[in-house]
């Protein structure tokens, strides 16, 4: 379309590397692929993970067609650019790399690293981070890599939620910020940006209202179903505050009000006891298979 054909004269990007093929980097493969229309090298350490991954690709892409969402062409044609490999070496001439793995500062510092060991001049290196600072990433990339630095951070479900929140580093250049933003549009996504502070813009509005729900619980001030019905049908929320936290993973819930509360010093941010100890127990919602509700 003449859309994308404007968008990608905007942000130049023709190959994109995603680091991680967990449920993040897969969405965000598949969406550049079947909308970016771009080649996606999709990596991973594990190959279970990256057939499991191309395998759940197939699936989506498949039901998008009995939808009548997609002819049968363009799925095949958006499957042909997806690519699994084995690292970041496969990476010498991708203008984008995406990382979406873990929330762990150590390993993503070791990621940007080798990016910057491989991607060609002028690539930019994008991280999917939740709440870790972009201008800490960007400094493991030496000061040469550190403008082409960014945040880009997707919503699960990727193929779903329509927004990429854009956090430039203090390093970002605004050339670099403004193909990410052009490059975040042709996939479809309607972007914000926001400043590279604690949890950004949504998970420092978001978590603290999780937290207060899980507070509630805690406080016997209603039932769990109540606290969630309460938002869903008087706010209209899609999904109550327990169910969205057993959704995201009550680790990551945790994991981003401790990052709230250590960067911000603010006793407002002091994460619910409840939730210490559910995630200590290993009830870390939808993907243990028990959280707030069973699964
Ligand atoms: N991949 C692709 N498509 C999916 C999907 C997935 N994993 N899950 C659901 N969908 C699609 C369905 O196929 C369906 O498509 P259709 O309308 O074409 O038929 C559509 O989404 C609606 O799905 P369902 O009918 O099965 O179920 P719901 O109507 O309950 O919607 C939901 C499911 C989209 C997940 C909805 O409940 C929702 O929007 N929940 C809130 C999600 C949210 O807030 N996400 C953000 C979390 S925070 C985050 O990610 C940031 C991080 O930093 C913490």
């Amino acid at each position: 379309s003449s859309f994308s054909t404007t968008a990608a004269s905007l942000h130049g990007i023709q190959r994109l590397g995603v680091v991680g093929a967990g449920q993040m980097g897969l969405g965000i493969a598949l969406v550049a692929a079947r909308t970016a229309k771009v080649d996606v090298l999709l990596a991973d350490n594990s190959e279970a993970q990256l057939a499991k991954g191309l395998k759940f690709a197939e699936t989506l892409l498949a039901k998008e067609v009995q939808k009548g969402k997609l002819s049968q062409e363009d799925a095949d044609a958006a499957r042909s650019r997806l690519k699994s490999v084995k690292g970041i070496e496969a990476f010498g001439d991708v203008d984008i790399a995406i990382e979406a793995v873990s929330e762990s500062l150590p390993l993503k510092e070791k990621i940007f690293a080798s990016l910057a060991d491989t991607l060609p001049a002028g690539a930019i290196l994008a991280s999917n981070t939740s709440s870790i600072s972009l201008s800490k990433i960007a400094a493991a990339c030496g000061p040469e890599r550190a403008s082409h630095c960014v945040g880009f951070h997707f919503f699960n479900p990727v193929p779903v939620m329509k927004l990429v929140e854009l956090i430039p580093a203090l390093q970002t250049s605004p050339e670099v910020l403004a193909r990410a933003r052009a490059f975040a549009e042709a996939m479809g996504k309607t972007v914000t940006v926001s400043q590279d502070t604690p949890g950004f813009v949504s998970n420092r509005l978001l978590m603290p209202f999780i937290n207060e729900a899980i507070i509630a619980l805690e406080t016997g001030v209603a039932s769990k179903e109540d606290i969630d019905t309460t938002l869903k049908l008087g706010m209209g929320h899609p999904m109550g505050p327990l169910t969205l936290a057993d959704f995201i993973g009550l680790d990551t819930c945790l994991s981003i009000m401790e990052v709230l509360q250590r960067e911000t010093g603010d006793t407002k941010y002091r994460p619910s006891v409840l939730l210490g100890r559910m995630v200590s127990a290993g009830w870390l919602g939808k993907k243990s298979g028990k959280g707030f509700y069973e699964y």
